[in-house]
């Protein structure tokens, strides 16, 4: 069985209705940007989406900025669900909120990473999963994909078992090559998710299979 996961990458309701319809996805992740554009508080935005998704794995990031702050945001956020995945920011406070939080059996993905040494000190916090940017890296001149398979690399050397969490995935290629290059999973914007379906040469040949059959019996397949 395939173990790649696919998250949706939005806090939009309609979108994750629609997209859970594929039943392929394995949970959705948002960020304090993608709430952001939500009504109603963050928490009622955050269980909005666990009620839709049933159980679902739901990413919610903390917002707090120093440590303390954050293992208290994430206690309370790891009870709004039965599947919480709490995402700290891959700061110092962020990863000694990991540390802490891992031990106490909270599962913490750490955001925001650019860099394999940022993906290694991650990883030693327990990060059950990290999130390289990739799209946000290319803008600023650094491969991400290229850093997703350095992670990669390091990651199989020593048999760590944080997921790589492909993040700012902007085109189905972007995803494909992530998880060529090592990624676990990746989480993907709806019209990304949707666009990876789609090719033309698919839809013109579906079309003359179907005209083909139609020109000879307007009889369907019973
Ligand atoms: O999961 C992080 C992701 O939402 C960032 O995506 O497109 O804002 O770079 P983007």
């Amino acid at each position: 069985m395939i173990t790649v996961k696919f998250f949706l990458d939005t806090a939009n309701l309609d979108e994750i209705k629609k997209a859970f319809e594929l039943g392929i996805l394995d949970g959705v992740t948002t960020n304090p940007a993608l709430l952001s554009k939500q009504s109603g508080s963050y928490k009622e935005g955050v269980q909005s989406i666990v009620a839709l998704t049933g159980g679902a794995i739901v990413f919610a990031e903390v917002l707090a900025t120093e440590p303390e702050g954050m293992i208290r945001e994430a206690k309370e956020i790891a009870a709004w669900g039965p599947n919480m995945v709490i995402k700290l920011p891959m700061t110092p406070a962020g990863i000694q909120a990991c540390a802490s939080l891992t031990k106490e059996g909270i599962s913490c993905a750490v955001t925001l990473i650019y860099s394999e040494p940022q993906a290694v000190v991650a990883a030693k916090a327990g990060a059950k999963y990290i999130a390289p940017f990739v799209a946000r890296a290319n803008e600023v001149g650094v491969d991400g994909i290229e850093t997703i398979s350095k992670i990669a690399q390091t990651f199989q050397s020593h048999a760590i078992q944080t997921e790589i969490l492909a993040a700012s995935v902007r085109n189905g290629h972007d995803a494909a090559k992530a998880l060529r290059c090592g990624a676990t999973s990746v989480t993907l914007p709806y019209g990304v998710l949707m666009g990876m379906m789609k090719n033309p040469v698919t839809d013109m040949t579906l079309n003359s299979f179907l005209d083909l059959w139609n020109s000879k019996s307007a009889s369907g397949v019973f």
